[in-house]
């Protein structure tokens, strides 16, 4: 049993890296192997003469294994920005034969490998190719984080006719409750539920700090390798 999703979001910072942990914490407790996967990071801080991002951090957290840090974080960008623009001023060039590679390697050694995405879906990678395009190349279903605030409809719609224009199955979508000041969040979730043509796997409350084992409680489901 082996297997492997890309979980995507509405925009940047709508709760991917949470959402994927608790994915990884949800995994590891039923004893499976389970890694993260983040192929593209903007954004580095040097902690201890280390270049380190905190999205593969927690991923690697959550996770049982201890998979090379080549597989798990193939691009690590200094600049927290659109990935092509970070690569372009760094002089680096974003492989999507290589992310595809390191993926490999990853899922030979895995029961299940959690990917992470940068921003949303068609973020940019290089001049020709964006995030959908890796997304094609691992042949991954998907998992979409929704952000709940305003303009989040219209950004999980585009979302979704991009994931099935593309020949993707887009496996489920969280409901994540970002704004914690957004009046209308239930009748939002409703509006999604009517129009996702996929499981809701998780509805996450506002709860600032909320761990990966936390948000893992909400999940509906058991989202099995052999099932995805
Ligand atoms: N339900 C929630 N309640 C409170 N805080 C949350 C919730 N979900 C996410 N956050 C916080 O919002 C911030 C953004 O979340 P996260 O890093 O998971 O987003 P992201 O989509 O992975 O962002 P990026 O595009 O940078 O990878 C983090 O500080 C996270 O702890
Ligand atoms: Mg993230």
């Amino acid at each position: 049993m082996n297997g492997s999703l890309f979980v995507t979001g509405t925009d940047t910072g709508v709760g991917k890296t949470l959402v994927a942990s608790a994915l990884v914490h949800h995994y590891a407790a039923r004893s499976l192997r389970v890694t993260g996967m983040k192929p593209v990071a903007s954004g580095a801080a040097l902690v201890d003469g280390q270049w380190c991002n905190d999205d593969v951090q927690a991923l690697q957290a959550a996770a049982n294994t201890a998979m090379p840090a080549q597989w798990v974080n193939p691009y690590l960008l200094r600049r927290a920005t659109a990935p092509h623009i970070a690569a372009c001023e760094e002089g680096v060039r974003i492989d999507i034969d290589h992310l595809a590679d390191c993926h490999a390697q990853l899922r030979q050694r895995c029961d299940m490998v959690v990917v992470e995405g940068a921003g949303g879906f068609m973020v940019p990678l290089d001049e020709h190719s964006s995030s959908d395009d890796l997304v094609v190349r691992l042949a991954l279903p998907v998992v979409l984080v929704v952000g709940v605030r305003l303009g989040c409809i219209n950004h999980a719609l585009l979302t979704q006719q991009v994931i099935r224009m593309r020949g993707l199955h887009l496996l489920g979508w969280v409901a994540n409750e970002i704004d914690a000041h957004e009046p209308c969040r239930d009748a939002m979730v409703d509006s999604l539920r009517a129009r996702l043509q996929a499981p809701l796997l998780a509805r996450l409350p506002w709860r600032p700090g909320m761990s990966a084992a936390q948000a893992a409680g909400y999940l509906n489901g058991a989202l099995l390798p052999g099932q995805i």
